[in-house]
């Protein structure tokens, strides 16, 4: 690492905050987003001192104090490197910031949005590894224009993980590779043009209805209890195509029943219907036995949707559908319109990545830290706020928590939000937007232990009951 431009490390000198406060704030951002990776070596204090106009010993009390933190590591002889621990779980974890405030934006303690995975524990030297072995490896031919179904080794791969893992029944001529989940649903339903598509409430409503409209198709809600998708229900719809989370419902957390899965099958047959099954955060189970996909029950009349978005990183775009076989040719010109298949050195590296074993190294790494934050969470809300309840905790990583009855759910966000913690409510996912009954989604993906426990805390005394 050369000098403090290539850090992108500009100071303000018009402004009431000191130069050291500022250097050390833009150098722990360096390394949060990963500009600075850990061994990088930064510039002298006397080079760094220079090129930003400050004197050597403000430089240095700046990296000493990174260095107490655990982002640095200073050695004599060899300078200041960026600590080995500043990346993936020990990684002193970036705190979004919120708008808002008189002297700029406050800072968040905590944060809980749903579906956000740990980004810290993102995958960076195994998909380096993986893109780098594909561009040493691969053929000149790997290069060219290819299948917009996708590369053949990718869809081999998912082929066989998917039928390991999920009980999916496929081969690799029914797999699609694209650029995540909501891609593949909206090809398929593009392909399929179903007139009007059910999509559960609450549930992943405004991605259904965005991916509707490209086919010029409909959304209606369907509602969702304790046993998953009303299937009695859907069948008063018009619909001809249903998106669903069977393994866990999106955001209850409800694993669809045996009934209900048995019958939305025979409602799928007796309709000529399509089932999307979004197979979002499969990957993460804690208290059950893996649940099996609808897919491996009824491959002539199940998509299964997947993603990397929850298991690696949702900025990959990599996702796949596996296709009843009549669907194929459709969704493939479909695929060659959009962007005429997804990046093939992309796809190689997640075959690479599946292939070496990393993948699932990287899975139950990942694992262990989600069931971690889990736990956390559920302690939090135990020791500090009795009352809630939570559940949906079996899977993925967000849980549902239901205040007590007469919570009004949008002044408790809104206040949290004072206070610097992100609450979301299931108003959000839904389709009318209520915010009763009020629940909280607490997703603990990206959240620290430690951000868990403080947060929660701060924001207990919200979530008790009134009076
Ligand atoms: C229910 C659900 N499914 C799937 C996804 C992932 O979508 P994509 O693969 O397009 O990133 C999300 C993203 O948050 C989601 O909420």
């Amino acid at each position: 690492m050369g000098r403090a431009a290539e850090l992108l490390l500009t100071l303000d000198r018009t402004g009431g905050r000191s130069l050291r406060a500022q250097l050390e704030a833009g150098l722990r951002e360096a390394i949060r987003s990963g500009r600075l990776a850990p061994g990088d070596r930064l510039p002298s204090s006397r080079t760094m001192g220079a090129d930003l106009g400050l004197s050597r010993g403000v430089v240095q009390e700046c990296y000493e104090q990174l260095t107490a933190e655990g982002y640095l590591v200073a050695r004599t002889g060899s300078g200041t490197t960026v600590s080995e621990a500043a990346w993936g779980s020990g990684t002193p974890t970036t705190v979004a910031t919120a708008a808002g405030g008189t002297n700029g934006p406050p800072t968040m303690i905590a944060d809980f949005p749903a579906g956000v995975p740990d980004l810290a524990s993102a995958p960076r030297r195994d998909w380096a590894w993986a893109v780098q072995d594909v561009c040493r490896t691969a053929p000149n031919a790997a290069f060219d224009y290819g299948d917009p179904l996708g590369v053949p080794e990718l869809r081999e791969t998912l082929a066989a993980y998917l039928r390991r893992v999920r009980a999916v029944d496929a081969t690799a001529d029914q797999v699609l590779v694209c650029n995540g989940m909501a891609q593949g649903l909206s090809l398929v339903l593009q392909a399929v043009r179903p007139g009007v598509v059910a999509c559960e409430d609450p549930g992943a409503i405004a991605t259904a209805r965005a991916a509707s409209a490209s086919s010029g198709s409909a959304v209606v809600a369907v509602p969702v209890d304790d046993l998953g998708l009303d299937v009695a229900a859907l069948a008063r719809t018009p619909a001809r195509a249903v998106v669903v989370t069977p393994a866990h419902q999106w955001p209850t957390g409800v694993v669809m029943a045996p009934e209900r899965r048995h019958a939305l099958l025979t409602w799928a047959h007796d309709r000529d219907a399509v089932v999307l099954e979004d197979d979002y955060d499969a990957e993460f189970r804690y208290d059950r036995e893996p649940i099996g996909t609808l897919q491996g029950l009824a491959p002539d009349r199940v998509v299964a949707l997947g993603t990397v978005s929850k298991s690696l990183a949702p900025a990959l775009r990599l996702g796949w559908a596996v296709l009843p076989r009549r669907l194929v040719d459709a969704v493939a010109a479909a695929k060659d319109t959009a962007d005429r298949g997804t990046a093939a050195v992309d796809q190689l590296a997640l075959a690479r990545l599946i292939g070496s074993g990393r993948y699932d190294r990287h899975l139950r790494r990942v694992r262990a830290q989600y069931a971690r934050r889990r736990t956390a969470l559920v302690e939090a809300l135990a020791t500090h706020a009795p009352e809630v309840d939570v559940s949906g905790l079996a899977a993925g990583f967000h849980a549902v928590a239901s205040l007590p009855e007469g919570t009004d759910v949008d002044v408790v966000v809104a206040r949290a939000r004072d206070r610097g913690v992100g609450l979301y409510s299931i108003g959000l996912n839904r389709s009318d937007r209520s915010p009763d009954p009020p629940m909280l989604v607490f997703g603990y993906g990206n959240t620290t232990v430690r951000e868990i426990q403080v947060g929660i805390a701060a924001v207990a005394d919200l979530l008790r009951p009134v009076g």
